[in-house]
């Protein structure tokens, strides 16, 4: 076999894989509404299988996934044009931001430079995703996301859920096409349900209703959407022959029309309303259905807003005032102390329970010692807690402990805080890395919620993926001895989990079949699911795509392992450590004695570690690969592909017309040149 086909083999083996991958995620999705991979992994892969039937027209396939689309409806998923399927459309109007400020002076200062006598439409500004509807002889034609403002997809199929949003409308005085602008929102109360729902089922967590009205408005399958509910408020009418003269009359008309308009519009007169409507809405909004994130103020008259005009991104006649990140002043009860799975001790501040963003708080992140004392927080305070895009609060600071509203101050006078020394789970002396902010327990061997973490995150589903074990059963058959760490999982039986109380033979075969099940996930999971600290799902996949097998892994040191993109040095001394540990090495021994995939196919692309713990610079233009294939060789046989030369690199591969300064700088510091062939060679 010649040179080139022994490195083109793995690509057609590759490209099959791919096909067969990518039709059962269709399944799933379509067929089963369970999807298996994210949108952007299955995006991911639909390129990459481009990319492979482009390079082997001899593998052309009709059936290929890339030929046709996985849909009982007329929804189309990576089609050439727009994201993930949706066609993308030119707007009639480019969809612009709005300028904003935090600061209430500022919107004054706003309103009084306007001309004397101008009208302000005062509206809430809704908290969600914007959207334009067109309507043609009274039809709904297209709903676009804004895109990138002159273009965005169309997402009618899912806009079409939304049940406040018409069809059709029968009337025989409306222009032949108008457009209406609004907001698509997930309300609060469908925003907390879905996430429970994810909780349940161990999925990611939408960190705000925003977050999850974005990701449902992509989704490919409007059955879905029109089960989590979106609501949609239009703010925003334009048109050529539009009846009124002002934004108000507008926004009444399209009222008249059938649209959901918010009742909280109110035309001012001065600054003075204005300013009461924020103060008033910046309260009200709390008991709204949805997430509101400030107010937007419109000159109200047509022509006047014509003459303001707009800047490049923006309407001079808007602008919207943002609400600060809504903060609670509550009594911290308690500071109690959370371990993870890797160690790290987070103390976390016990609240009387507040009601803040829409949901009741009870507990808030307090960080790490450090934080703790630079506020000097100590029980019995009253603190300000804090819930920014995030899911878990956070305290941000403390009241005046002789304010009225503070606690008694003979509560916490004399205590002053102290970080525990010892773990409160195990008792092991806890450490503190020089550098680092957190304290960690370093019993990992015996510290439960450690144990316990290790396991939850080993069966978790981006990891060994095992259905029936979740952190209730792992508790349970933790207390009972029978898991101790993740090789235990593999010594689980049948008549051990059912003689459980809640646990029965149903369940206990259901867990066997997702434990046997486990033992085909690849080696680029099974790296993941080790646990070895901060290396995530992608790490691991780079990783595993260097280093194919777990013994090539273990023993690589650290220089090599920092060839590796996104591996540095601590991530590479946490893999060295890990197996030096003699009571990981007996773990991996009992897996792979269970079957464990401990080895990467070759489809996946690890080659070799040839090109281990070098610095190569790729320059000028090549016969036999692209740059982007040099580029994935260069990694796949484990060295660093990097833009400049410098005394670290370890050799340039050259193309022709290499860039003159480049081969400077490299006759200077006498680095080698090599070309494509014998690079090929190399590697070979
Ligand atoms: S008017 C040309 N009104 O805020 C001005 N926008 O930060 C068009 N928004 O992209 C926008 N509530 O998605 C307008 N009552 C409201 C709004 C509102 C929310 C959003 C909209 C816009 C963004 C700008």
């Amino acid at each position: 076999m010649d040179l080139f086909s022994e490195i083109e083999e793995p690509e057609r083996e590759e490209l099959k894989s791919l096909r067969k991958e990518l039709e059962e995620a269709n399944y799933k999705y379509y067929v089963l509404n369970m999807p298996t991979l994210s949108d952007r992994e299955f995006d991911e892969k639909m390129h990459r299988l481009q990319d492979l039937e482009a390079q082997f027209p001899d593998m052309f396939d009709p059936k290929s996934p890339t030929q046709h689309v996985g849909s009982d409806l007329n929804v189309q998923r990576n089609n050439v044009q727009g994201t993930k399927g949706f066609e993308t459309v030119k707007h009639k109007y480019p969809m612009l931001s709005l300028a904003n400020s935090y600061s209430r002076e500022e919107i004054e200062d706003w309103v009084r430079k306007l001309p004397s006598g101008v009208e302000i439409v005062c509206e809430l500004k809704y908290d969600g995703l914007s959207i334009s509807l067109w309507y043609e002889h009274g039809v709904l034609v297209r709903a676009l996301t804004r895109g990138d403002g002159v273009q965005g997809d169309d997402v009618i199929n899912n806009i079409k859920t939304i049940p406040s949003i018409p069809w059709r409308i029968e009337r025989n005085d409306i222009p032949e096409f108008f457009e209406l602008r609004g907001e698509v929102l997930l309300p609060w109360e469908r925003f907390e349900a879905l996430n429970k729902e994810r909780e349940e089922q161990e999925e990611p967590l939408f960190a705000n209703p925003r977050n999850a009205a974005s990701g449902t408005l992509k989704l490919q399958d409007p059955k879905e959407v029109a089960r989590r509910g979106l609501e949609a408020y239009l703010y925003y009418m334009l048109g050529d022959q539009l009846p009124g003269t002002t934004h108000f009359e507008r926004l009444e008309t399209a009222k008249q029309w059938g649209f959901h308009i918010s009742d909280a519009i109110k035309v001012c007169k001065n600054v003075d309303e204005v300013m009461a409507y924020i103060a008033y809405w910046d309260t009200e909004r709390k008991n709204l259905p949805v997430a509101t994130d400030g107010i937007v103020l419109k000159v109200n008259n047509l022509a006047q807003q014509e003459e303001l005009g707009f800047t490049a991104k923006t309407p001079r006649w808007a602008i919207a005032y943002k609400f600060p990140a809504e903060k609670q002043l509550t009594l911290l009860k308690e500071i109690t102390y959370q371990v993870g799975r890797t160690g790290v001790v987070t103390p976390v501040a016990n609240l009387e329970p507040v009601q803040l963003s829409g949901t009741i708080v009870q507990r808030a992140t307090l960080h790490n010692e450090d934080f703790i004392k630079s506020l000097d927080i100590r029980p019995g305070d009253r603190v300000w807690v804090e819930k920014g895009g995030e899911i878990i609060p956070k305290i941000v600071g403390r009241a005046d402990r002789n304010d009225e509203m503070s606690a008694t101050p003979s509560l916490n006078d004399e205590m002053m805080y102290s970080f525990p020394t010892v773990c409160p789970e195990c008792g092991a002396k806890l450490v503190r890395v020089e550098g680092e902010a957190a304290w960690r327990c370093p019993n990992e061997a015996g510290c439960p919620p450690q144990i316990k973490g290790k396991i939850e995150h080993f069966v978790s589903r981006k990891a060994m993926n095992i259905d029936g074990l979740g952190e209730e059963t792992i508790d349970l058959l933790y207390q009972k001895e029978l898991l101790h760490n993740i090789a235990d999982i593999y010594d689980l039986k049948l008549e051990d989990i059912a003689a459980q109380e809640r646990l029965g033979e149903k369940s206990a075969q259901n867990m066997l079949a997702g434990i046997e099940a486990s033992k085909q996930v690849p080696w680029a999971r099974v790296l993941f699911a080790l646990g070895i600290r901060m290396v995530g799902e992608t790490t691991a996949k780079k990783i595993a795509r260097v280093y194919n097998t777990i013994d090539s892994l273990q023993e690589a040191n650290s220089e090599q392992l920092c060839a590796i993109e996104d591996v540095g040095p601590q991530i590479a001394e946490n893999i060295v450590a890990y197996f030096r540990d003699e009571r990981n090495l007996a773990i991996i021994e009992r897996l792979r004695k269970a079957g464990l995939q401990f080895e990467g196919e070759a489809a996946e692309g690890p080659q070799s570690d040839k090109l281990a713990g070098m610095s190569i610079v790729i320059s000028g233009t090549f016969s036999q690969h692209s740059r982007d294939e040099y580029k994935a060789l260069i990694e796949a046989h484990g060295g660093k592909n990097v833009g400049s030369v410098s005394k670290k690199t370890s050799f340039i591969l050259a193309g022709e017309n290499m860039g003159p300064e480049k081969r400077k700088k490299a006759e200077d510091l006498g680095i080698k040149l090599m070309t494509e062939d014998k690079f090929l060679e190399m590697i070979q």
